[in-house]
């Protein structure tokens, strides 16, 4: 339902702007100073950043760096074309103007407040850049309570704040931390994920596979598939799926555990 790749940026390169009814995340794997300009507003990347391209947003890359930027792509193309309902338009212009400061989007939606007369009709998240060192500082202080989920550690989904859903229509995007030594109990759900490694190393274990975890790693795990983890030092891990979609059609199941509890 999603596909998953990696687009490197040269210093001085530009992607053309455009938009599409599909909906688009990156995660910066490595790099500074490329950007990603949403509807005239650039949001400069930091290892670990997530950015969104909801549906039907004017979008372009361009990079100030002075080396390569890696992000990983997040894109819901199989589902739309399962719809049949594929759009795509080139801008006028290579590049958009830039019509709001950076920051802007998140000065107005990401503080937990809004605009007084803003509408609440998007679908998307108006905020579409989310630093890294927001949401780790985030999971640092929550980890003082010791709350560790037996099947994710610490985990947080990353919001729309219109809404507390998900941050776009199909995509769902969350980050976890396991402390050192942490174990996970099994887990599988109907939403079939796609991670990367953040910080840490430990092993996946994905049906009768374990693969060893090192920064950077991508791994996926299919619709159903038992999973575990172990944490050999602090692991943090990004991942995204369609559970979005999934919760919005009335398919997503979760299996917690060996006990054959499922909802
Ligand atoms: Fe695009």
């Amino acid at each position: 339902s999603l596909n998953a790749g990696l687009q490197l940026i040269l210093p001085g390169e530009v992607a053309p702007s455009h938009r599409h009814s599909q909906s688009a995340l990156r995660f910066i794997i490595e790099g500074t100073g490329a950007y990603t300009a949403v509807d005239g507003e650039r949001a400069y990347m930091t290892q670990g950043d997530l950015i969104l391209t909801p549906p039907m947003t004017w979008h372009d890359h361009g990079s100030e760096g002075d080396g390569p930027t890696v992000w990983l792509d997040g894109l819901d193309i199989p589902i739309i074309q399962t719809f049949d309902a594929s759009f795509l338009e080139g801008f006028q212009e290579e590049s958009q103007p830039s019509t709001r400061p950076p920051g802007d989007s998140h000065a107005r939606y990401g503080r937990n407040m809004r605009p007084l007369d803003a509408s609440l009709t998007n679908t998307s998240s108006p905020v579409f850049s989310y630093p890294y060192e927001d949401y780790r500082e985030a999971l640092e202080k929550m980890r003082v309570q010791e709350e560790w989920d037996t099947c994710h550690g610490l985990k947080l989904t990353f919001i729309n704040p219109q809404t507390g859903g998900p941050v776009m229509p199909t995509i769902a995007a969350f980050v976890q931390l396991l402390p050192k030594e942490f174990s996970t109990a099994p887990y599988r759900s109907t939403d079939g994920t796609i991670y990367t490694v953040v910080e840490g190393v430990g092993h996946a274990h994905v049906g009768d596979k374990e693969f060893q975890l090192t920064p950077r790693d991508i791994f996926v795990v299919p619709s159903w598939c038992p999973f575990r983890l172990d944490a050999e030092e602090d692991l943090v891990l990004f991942s995204f799926s369609d559970r979005s979609a999934q919760e919005k059609l009335c398919l997503w199941r979760e299996q917690r555990g060996n006990d054959g509890d499922t909802k």
